[in-house]
This record gives C-alpha cells, sequence and structure tokens, in this order.
C-alpha cells in the first residue's frame, strides 16, 4: 500500500501528542539559530506546537545580534567575551541587541498568529569578584518569577525570556544561555528542555551520541572530553535534569525539521540526555502485545527468534521487558525461569532498527539476568541461530552443551529441529540488581 509508510510515521506522531499536550517545553534558541534563515521554519514548528496545545517557552540567546550591532558600531565584538566582565556601556550594548533579537521572534510569531508576549522572569544577582575581576554587570541566575510566567502560559500565549535578568534594586544583569534555560525549564516543570543549537548533537570521538542517562552525562562532563561551549550545554542539561527537567535535548536547529524530528519520533535527532535510564525499562502489559508482536515479527520471519503467535505473546506477556522511549517499545526481552535447576533462559530478545546499536540490546539483558537473579536464579541460558556471536562477545556468555539445559527445555529444542547454539552465563558471582556484563559504551 503506497501511503501505508505515511499512516505509520503519522501515527508515531499521533502518539505523542496526547502525552504532551498541556505540558510545557522549553525551548532554548542559540544565537546562531535566531539569526539563521532557518528561524522561519523553526518558529512554524514552533506554532505547530503551540496549536497542538503544547505550551512552548522560548529563551532567546541574542549574541549573533550583539556581534552584529557591536560590529556595526564599531566596537571590538571580542573585546566582549561572554561568560566574562560586563562594563555598563557594554550593558548598553546588550539590551539593545536583546531588543533586536526579541524583535525577530515577536513579528515571525505573530506573522503565523502566535500570541506572545515578552517575559522579565529572570530575577539575577551579580557573579561577583573572581580571582579579583570585577564582572560588573555580568549576573547569574537567583529564581525564576514563576507567578508572572504562569497565567500567560495558561492563556495560551508564548512567552519569550531573554537571558538579561533584574534584581530587586532595578539593576540588570545579563546572565549566560544555557543556565538561564536549565534554571527555567526546572522552575517551570517543564517536561522538556530543547537546547535548540548550530549542534548535531554531542558529539564524542566522531560519534553522535543519540541517549545518555543523567548518571552516564554526568561522567561524561567530567572526563572533560568536552569544551567550551558544549561542556556548559552538558553541565546544564545535567543540571536541569537534576531538579527534575525529564528530558533534555541537543539538537541541531539548521537543520529542516529537527524540532519536530525530535519531539515526534522516539528516535530523534540530536542528542537526548535523560533522568533515569531504568525507568525505560518496564515489564510489558497486554497493551503492549501489538508492538512487541510487530517487533518479534521481523526477527521471526528471519528466524533469529522461534515464531510465536500473537496468542502465545499474549499468554507469556508477564515474562517480558520492554524498553520503552515516550510509550513507543524499543525493545523487548522475554525470561523464562526454571526454579528447580535454578536457571532462566532469555528469549525474545530484539531492537527496533531505529534504536539499534545505542546498548539498549545489552541493557534489556541485563536487567533481565538482573530479575533472574532476583528470582534466585544461579545461571543463564540463550538458543541463538544467527546472535551467538554477540551473547559471546559483547555480553560474556558462553558456548554449552544441550546437555546443561533444563530437561524440558531440551526436549523442546530437540523437537524444534531448529539446532539452535546454547550459550550460558552464571550469575551466582553478581548481587542482585547488579549484574554488569560487556564493555560500557559512551552513549549507550
Ligand atoms: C541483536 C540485537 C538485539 C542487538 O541489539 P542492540 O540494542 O542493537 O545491541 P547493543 O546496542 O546492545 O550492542 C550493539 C553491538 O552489538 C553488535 N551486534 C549486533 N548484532 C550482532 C550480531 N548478530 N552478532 C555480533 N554482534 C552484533 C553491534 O555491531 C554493536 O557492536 P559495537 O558495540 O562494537 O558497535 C538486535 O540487533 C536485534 O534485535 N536483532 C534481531 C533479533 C535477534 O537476533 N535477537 C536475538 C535472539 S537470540
Amino acid at each position: 500500500m503506497p501511503g501505508a509508510s505515511r499512516f505509520a510515521t503519522l501515527r508515531e506522531i499521533l502518539h505523542y501528542v496526547p502525552q504532551f499536550r498541556g505540558r510545557t517545553f522549553v525551548i532554548a534558541l542559540h544565537g546562531q539559530i535566531v539569526d539563521s534563515a532557518g528561524l522561519v521554519n523553526l518558529l512554524r514548528d514552533i506554532a505547530l506546537l503551540h496549536n497542538l496545545n503544547i505550551r512552548p517557552i522560548l529563551l532567546a540567546d541574542f549574541s549573533q545580534d550583539l556581534r552584529r550591532l557591536a560590529g556595526r558600531l564599531g566596537d571590538q565584538p571580542d573585546q566582549l567575551r561572554l561568560p566574562g566582565p560586563i562594563t555598563p556601556e557594554q550593558m548598553e550594548l546588550l539590551v539593545a541587541a536583546s531588543g533586536l533579537t526579541l524583535h525577530r521572534l515577536v513579528a515571525g510569531l505573530q506573522n503565523l498568529d502566535v500570541p506572545c508576549v515578552y517575559v522579565p522572569a529572570i530575577v539575577a544577582h551579580p557573579v561577583g569578584i573572581l580571582r579579583g575581576v570585577d564582572w560588573g554587570l555580568a549576573g547569574k541566575v537567583d529564581r525564576i518569577d514563576v507567578a508572572l510566567l504562569e497565567p500567560l502560559v495558561r492563556e495560551q500565549l508564548v512567552p519569550i525570556v531573554l537571558p538579561i535578568g533584574t534584581d530587586g534594586d532595578g539593576q540588570t544583569y545579563c546572565v549566560p544561555f544555557a543556565h538561564a534555560a536549565a534554571a527555567l525549564a526546572a522552575a517551570v516543570q517543564a517536561v522538556k528542555l530543547l537546547y535548540v543549537t548550530p549542534l548535531d548533537g554531542l558529539i564524542v570521538q566522531g560519534q553522535l551520541i543519540r541517549q545518555l542517562p543523567l548518571p552516564e552525562a554526568e561522567r561524561l562532563h567530567l572526563s572533560g572530553q568536552l569544551q567550551d561551549e558544549v561542556a556548559t550545554l552538558l553541565e546544564q542539561a545535567c543540571e536541569a535534569c537534576r531538579r527534575g527537567v525529564d528530558r533534555v535535548h541537543i539538537i541541531n536547529g539548521l537543520r529542516e525539521q529537527g524540532l519536530l524530528a525530535e519531539v515526534f519520533s522516539s528516535e530523534g535527532v540530536g542528542t537526548l540526555i535523560h533522568r533515569d535510564e531504568y525507568a525505560a525499562i518496564r515489564p510489558a502489559t497486554p497493551k503492549d502485545l501489538d508492538l512487541i508482536y510487530r517487533l518479534l515479527l521481523p526477527a521471526m520471519e528471519r528466524e533469529e527468534v522461534l515464531p510465536r503467535s500473537v496468542e502465545e505473546l499474549r499468554r507469556s506477556i508477564d515474562r517480558f521487558l520492554v524498553y520503552d522511549v515516550d510509550g513507543n517499545v524499543a525493545g523487548c526481552v522475554a525470561l523464562y525461569t526454571y526454579p528447580d535447576s535454578k536457571q532462566a533462559e532469555i528469549a525474545c530478545l530484539a531492537v527496533d532498527p531505529a534504536h539499534e546499536n545505542q546498548g539498549i540490546g545489552r541493557k534489556l539483558v541485563e536487567r533481565a539476568m538482573a530479575v533472574a537473579a532476583e528470582q534466585g536464579a544461579q545461571e543463564v541460558f540463550v538458543l541463538s541461530t544467527q546472535t551467538y556471536n554477540y551473547f559471546r562477545h559483547k555480553l560474556g556468555f558462553v558456548d554449552a552443551d544441550p546437555a546443561v539445559l533444563p530437561a524440558e527445555r531440551r526436549r523442546l529444542l530437540e523437537e524444534s529441529a531448529r539446532n539452535s547454539r546454547v550459550l550460558r552465563r552464571p550469575l551466582v558471582d553478581s548481587p542482585a540488581g547488579q549484574v554488569s556484563v560487556g564493555s560500557d559504551r559512551a552513549g549507550a
């Protein structure tokens, strides 16, 4: 059917809408994005979110307008290095540049009939004196005035916040963009913080990191492998997660529809930093049945996993764990226990091709092994026709003789004539819940 894939895509998109309706997204627009030709499309995407009753709050960096303005006035843009000390004269320039940025956003959104309003929501304090240098009007976020934002968001206005804050005495300070975004997202309890940047995401050793649970993101930050602006983005993404934002995305706003692709597809396009990795792995419910079947079907057809009907899967749904990405099943595994012999079988492992090579298969097996250990198993085994090298090389399994299988399982293997290889891995040395296998992959 020619339109089938289009409908599948539409189904995937629509699946997200109820989940996000009425929820707040903070969209932090990097200066180069605000200044790019792609801004028009980006604002169109933001208008779409708004029309779907998702509540965007924009935070707009004005560094690019600042450069242009400073250049035009003959000032040396490089003299004003942010973050860095700011004089009152430079502050005037910053405020003027922020006005240009604000105007561009307001005009663009009004053109799309999206009601928007500037909100001075940042309360700031001076950075003060660092290593003997007075940073003047450079500020840090003290708090976000949520009471100012809330009624506007409720009235379906799109607030635009600038990384400029005032203190109780009416003094104005410039605050760092990435910090302001994290503080804003945490304060309004946004479900997502999207850093829309000129970067594809976090790139480590030439590889784009697709997903990063908070503990791994913190480790990466401490490793010092990232520098300057990217390191700051990662640091603030972690900070936002620690303060309750579930998901922080770093995406490339120069890519057409990057924002929509990140929000409305489970695989996304940039880097996702999220709070709790194991929240992603959960026991399957009957509602997951169709998605599990769809996931396993190609692997069954390729004889990678034993064929099972939907009915058979329904009967054993309690044995399944799924890897949940925004309500989509990105991977599954089943665990069959044999209490008499203190063994457990790992079966039906499959990962959606769109999510392959992100460590999901490994995590599912690790979790299944932890569950097996909790249930008293002393070893796990797997029967594999084609994926034995994965279990050997990536998960630390070793080849075994079919004689090690529980008698009933050995009989089924013989009857199936699949001639599967048997691999096993002991659990006895691993404390329940802490089974660790294979090598740790950055980005998994
Ligand atoms: C096998 C499968 C579960 C792996 O899932 P995954 O989430 O992509 O795997 P991970 O991210 O944990 O590991 C990826 C690594 O395993 C390697 N790998 C994947 N499939 C492999 C295979 N069949 N043989 C050897 N290595 C394999 C990848 O090359 C990658 O290597 P790298 O870390 O050096 O880059 C997935 O490819 C799948 O669903 N396959 C079809 C179903 C299947 O065969 N199930 C097993 C039934 S026993």
